[in-house]
């Protein structure tokens, strides 16, 4: 068995970085594995406007210059909020936006500023499929039970694409098989993200044993035929399903409190774990599209530039990294992170 192993440098296509002092050590954390990401406007306060997108585009650049030389490329999305206006998204497809993010309020973590009412983003929406940018969806239904929520939203997807015949839409950390056929069944202008803990943990990780606080994310961890589906779907290469981490950072302090809120911090681990995953399967050789290839062609982006070198050995995934408690935390995986070159 070789000891290391060579990915094009992967891509994230949707990534929690924050704002403020703690994103820096965040966004440094990104930069080892990752070349470009997607990042989620969910801040305090929301990236909803062009000038926010460039302050905090500004922000991250300048802090991941530091771990990686510069070669970190964020991909800015802003946050749709509702009665947002075409000169306001256009605005933000001017400032370097390549998508807008649709939540529905009270869905998840950062998102109380969501969409209530689907009827007060479709001009905002119009104004997307025109400047051609990426409607990102949190496709959960707030108001459904919880391992439900997933299902119940399909029904809006369903509506935006006949309305808006040429908006290209993607399904957000799809977590069930019925999004899987709802992917399969739509036009090629919709894709899908998988996350690695959707594809590698279900619902029992979460409460089979004792309650694991760092494995609650919104979407909720699904049961095993969910996951076996998604993992299935992946290691064959599935057509516009690709890599999105949702790596969601939260002090450590803030997932013991009573309230646990949603969201599992993935970066640090996540590419050492899918290398074990896609390896076990005997399909090494298909994390590449995942990671690296299906995003970027989605999103009409040139194929990664660089690439990130895996190291065969065990590696400890520490119990705390960045002040948060990292994915897999305490496991021991096959593969560590090495070398970035560009
Ligand atoms: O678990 C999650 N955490 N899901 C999301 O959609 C948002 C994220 C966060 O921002 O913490
Ligand atoms: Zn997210």
């Amino acid at each position: 068995m070789a000891d290391n192993f060579v990915l094009p440098l992967p891509d994230d296509f949707h990534a929690h970085l924050r704002r403020g002092p703690a994103m820096a050590a965040y966004a440094e954390r990104h930069a080892a594995s990752f070349g470009r990401a997607l990042v989620m406007p969910n801040t305090k306060p929301p990236v909803a406007s062009a000038s926010e997108i460039a302050a905090y585009r500004r922000e991250i650049l300048a802090a991941a210059a530091r771990a990686s030389g510069g070669s970190f490329e964020p991909l800015m999305s802003f946050k749709l909020l509702g009665g947002m206006s075409r000169s306001a998204v256009l605005a933000c497809a001017q400032a370097g936006a390549v998508a807008g993010k649709y939540y529905p309020a009270g869905a998840t973590t950062g998102s109380e500023d969501g969409i209530v009412d689907p009827e007060s983003a479709e001009e905002a929406l119009d104004a997307m499929q025109e400047a051609g940018i990426v409607l990102c969806i949190h496709g959960e239904s707030p108001e459904a039970p919880a391992l439900d929520r997933e299902a119940r939203f399909l029904p809006v997807i369903e509506g935006m694409l006949g309305r808006h015949p040429r908006l290209r839409i993607v399904m957000e950390h799809i977590s069930t098989v019925e999004s899987l056929e709802f992917l399969r069944r739509a036009p090629r202008r919709v894709g899908a993200t998988a996350t690695a803990h959707h594809l590698l943990c279900t619902l029992e990780d979460l409460l089979g044993g004792e309650l694991d606080p760092q494995l609650f994310c919104r979407p909720v961890l699904k049961a095993r035929r969910h996951a076996d589906a998604l993992r299935e779907a992946v290691l064959r290469g599935e057509p516009r399903l690709f890599f999105g981490s949702d790596s969601a950072p939260h002090p450590r302090s803030a997932k013991a409190a009573r309230r646990a809120p949603a969201g599992i911090y993935t970066s640090p681990s996540a590419i050492p774990a899918l290398a074990g995953f896609f390896e076990a399967e005997g399909r090494l050789g298909a994390l590449e599209s995942f990671v690296a290839r299906t995003g970027a062609a989605f999103y009409g982006l040139a194929p990664p530039r660089g690439s990130l070198e895996l190291i065969r050995g065990p590696w400890t995934v520490p119990e705390e990294l960045d002040g948060a408690v990292p994915f897999l935390s305490g496991r021991s995986l096959g593969w560590r992170l090495g070398r970035i070159e560009v």
